[in-house]
């Protein structure tokens, strides 16, 4: 190769990285991308989650129609979750959590000897079913500033199985709605 061969050859490739270059700057004047702040479709497929005035989640698919049919072993579980923190069994102890013996339609923040946070103990209410179901749906949504960090139980059918379970952890289990 002689040397004007090798300058043509050392020319061109300067002149395709410059055109390279030129082209990305004029692409880039040209074209503004705008990103957008939200994704559109949400990861939980854009359910959406409005509360009343008590907090009540409103598009909450209800419970009570699947609890004559749930079922129980698969609730029992469904409760190994709660094991980290809670007991099931009568007169248990407290762990982080309180025992859970009888917790179906008692009164929020049921247990006499635990200490609940602020945000539970002034609730008011009862754990009725659909209470139960809402607050095991999202509970740091359901009651704001409770200290169960405790995900939620997304699954319908999953929630009315336990929540089954739970009412027969009671020497009369309260009747079905
Ligand atoms: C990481 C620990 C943890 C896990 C896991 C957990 N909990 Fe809790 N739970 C708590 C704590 C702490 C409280 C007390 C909350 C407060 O005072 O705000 C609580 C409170 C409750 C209460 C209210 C009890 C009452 O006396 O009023 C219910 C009902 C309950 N949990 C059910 C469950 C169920 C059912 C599961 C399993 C699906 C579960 N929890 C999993 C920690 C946990």
């Amino acid at each position: 190769m002689n040397n004007l061969e090798f300058n043509k050859i050392f020319a061109s490739i300067l002149v395709a990285l410059l055109c390279m270059q030129v082209f990305h700057l004029i692409g880039e004047g040209l074209v503004h991308p705008v990103f957008l702040e939200k994704n559109i479709l949400g990861i939980d497929g854009g359910a959406k989650i409005s509360s009343d005035s008590k907090g009540i989640e409103k598009s909450l698919e209800p419970i009570e129609p699947l609890l004559a049919a749930a079922n129980v072993t698969n609730g029992e579980k469904t409760a190994k979750k709660c094991l980290q923190c809670h007991t099931f069994e009568k007169n248990g102890p407290h762990r982080t959590g309180p025992n859970l013996w009888g917790v179906v339609m008692s009164m929020i923040a049921h247990a006499a000897d635990y200490v609940y946070s602020q945000a539970m103990k002034s609730h008011g209410g009862k754990w009725d079913y659909e209470a139960l179901n809402a607050y095991l749906y999202k509970p740091r949504e359901y009651i704001k500033g409770t200290k169960m960090s405790f995900v939620g139980l997304s699954n319908v059918q999953e929630r009315a199985d336990l929540i089954a379970y739970l009412r027969t952890l009671a020497d009369s289990p309260a009747p079905l709605p």
